[in-house]
């Protein structure tokens, strides 16, 4: 072996050993690292911003307010809800039309959004919604009043239907086994 090779061999030990890789994150970055962190922090500002600008001009938000409750408490309610103001019952489902202007009650259990509501147009109710066993998601199309229904929360929320016509309600949180044909209705006259 020459001189020159064990120069050589001496300026590259890491080739074929264990040895780490040179310490280079502690260098500084490049123009591109540089650039590209830029433009992702700006990013970040810009959508940060628009969250705000978005609940204040976007009216995406639904402006449902919560409490806590008792699911047996919720449930006994709902069971007088329904027995004060059931019209007829269609395939075990319950129709029930509140008064006007009143307090309707809506639940979410396996597999089933309890009871049909029947609102009249142009009338303003609030809605009172919980589950009284699982987490389920509350979706009303085409309206797209849509969030999340807790066993233990009370989600309350005003709505004036404007328009006539049948509302499927179905279930958008896996819930089990039966979560598919978890659907309800709100029937507007
Ligand atoms: Cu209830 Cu899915």
């Amino acid at each position: 072996m020459s001189q020159q090779d064990h120069a050589h061999a001496a300026d590259e030990p890491e080739r074929n050993t264990m040895l780490p890789p040179p310490r280079r994150w502690l260098a500084r970055l490049g123009p591109d690292e540089r650039r590209w962190l830029t433009i992702a922090f700006v990013w970040c500002l810009i959508l940060f911003t628009g969250m705000y600008v978005w609940l204040a001009i976007g009216e995406q938000q639904n402006p449902v307010e919560s409490y806590r409750i008792d699911p047996v408490a919720f449930s006994t309610e709902v069971d007088a809800f329904i027995a004060e103001h059931k019209i007829e019952e269609r395939d075990g489902a319950e129709i029930v039309a509140p008064p006007p202007g009143s307090d309707v009650y809506l639940q979410a259990r396996q597999f089933q959004w309890r009871p049909v509501l029947q609102l009249e147009r142009g009338e303003t109710y609030r809605l009172l919604v919980s589950s009284t066993d699982v987490q389920h998601g509350l979706s009303l199309q085409p309206v797209n009043l849509n969030f999340q229904v807790l066993p233990g929360y009370l989600s309350v929320i005003e709505i004036t239907p404007d328009e006539t016509g049948e509302f499927p309600i179905v279930c958008n949180e896996f819930c089990g086994l039966g979560h598919h044909v978890m659907t309800g209705l709100v029937v507007v006259d």
